[in-house]
């Protein structure tokens, strides 16, 4: 039967643990979603290796990111889960979309003119790397994305790369439009930029109690807050907006009220946190343990995934060359 939902697509890449900024930001909402949409959700291994990467460490990270999406509620009785090369469309319509795509905008993507900052040699790969997102995208025909804020850009870039596509060849790409989550920007524990693996100021999905504990005993708070007795402004300190992701509202206003009356520090305020946090993800990582133990399942889930996707991923293929010329029934029949 056909599912006649709005389609949904998201991918994460497997830059090892997947972190609190990408289970606020993005995941969260994917597990919220899959009721109301057909939600097509990858792990997005070739746009991993954009950069240095160790090829040996490759498939334990796609498997370690799979466990954790599928552990934090993603059902895949009622999504999609694949790997990106495991469908070769997207590489094949990301070179289709390379010819329409104008150079200039590529070089003000803010993450591309970030990570090329200094750098001696850019790889082309870092430059088109949103090409391969649209790809991803638009492969599937998806007109909604749930993403962080950081994807916002890219995602104007896919629906010009849509748009520039179907003006030229004929309709058939909607423009994806970003869904935003409750949380589209996560702070790290430097509580000054946003929290990624490449920053290294992450607090991991699946991290233990006491890892909880270590990272978030030196995270920054108020910078104000200088001294144990100075009043602290909770408006301005990560520790408290993350309060608001993992504590009861109880607990929240309690040390909201305490922090701007000096009547707790920012330890015990980080040991609440700790001990809510710890909590909360107690049973992602209870299911991530048992999932751990059973790679065939795992492996059955990625690869049904993978066989639902190549045969929407052929069919697109199928009308894109249709309208470009380039499907074998465009050859002229002989004269005479
Ligand atoms: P990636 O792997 O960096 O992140 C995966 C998702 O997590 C969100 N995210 C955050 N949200 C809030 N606060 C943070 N600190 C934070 N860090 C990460 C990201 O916004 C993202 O939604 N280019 C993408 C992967 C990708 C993709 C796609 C996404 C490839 N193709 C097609 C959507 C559609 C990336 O590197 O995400």
């Amino acid at each position: 039967m056909s599912d006649r939902r709005q389609r949904v697509f998201s991918g994460i890449q497997p830059t090892g643990e997947a972190h609190l900024g990408n289970y606020l930001g993005a995941i969260r909402n994917w597990v919220e979603l899959v009721d109301d949409y057909d939600c097509l959700y990858c792990i997005v291994d070739l746009h991993a290796i954009i950069t240095e990467y160790e090829p040996s460490e490759m498939q334990e990270r796609v498997f370690d990111l799979a466990v954790s999406l599928l552990a934090s509620g993603l059902d895949p009785e009622r999504c999609t889960l694949f790997v990106q090369s495991d469908v070769p469309e997207h590489t094949e319509l990301a070179w289709i979309f390379n010819t329409v795509t104008p150079l200039g905008e590529l070089g003000r993507m803010t993450q591309f003119k970030d990570k090329s900052r200094g750098r001696e040699s850019v790889s082309a790969g870092l430059l088109d790397y949103p090409v391969l997102q649209a790809a991803d995208i638009l492969l599937y025909r998806a007109g909604l994305v749930p993403v962080g804020e950081d994807q916002f850009q890219h995602l104007e870039l896919s629906r010009d790369i849509a748009r520039r596509w179907n003006v030229r060849f004929g309709e058939l790409f909607p423009e994806p439009q970003p869904l935003v989550g409750h949380a589209p920007r996560i702070l790290g524990v430097d509580g000054a930029s946003k929290m990624s693996k490449s920053a290294g100021n992450t607090i991991p999905l699946l991290a233990e109690p006491d890892e909880i504990g270590k990272r978030l005993a030196t995270a920054v708070t108020d910078p104000d807050r200088v001294r144990r007795n100075d009043p602290g402004n909770p408006h301005v300190c990560n520790i408290f907006a993350l309060h608001g992701h993992f504590s009861p509202a109880g607990v929240r206003e309690e040390v909201e009220a305490r922090c701007q009356t000096a009547t707790i520090g920012c330890v015990d305020c980080k040991r609440k946190l700790a001990s809510h946090m710890a909590e909360d993800l107690a049973p992602i990582r209870e299911r991530a343990r048992a999932l751990r133990e059973d790679p065939d399942r795992v492996y059955g889930i990625l690869d049904a995934g993978a066989a639902r996707c190549r045969r929407l991923a052929r069919d697109t293929l199928e009308q894109v060359y249709e309208h470009m010329g380039l499907a074998r029934r465009h050859v002229p029949a002989p004269a005479g």
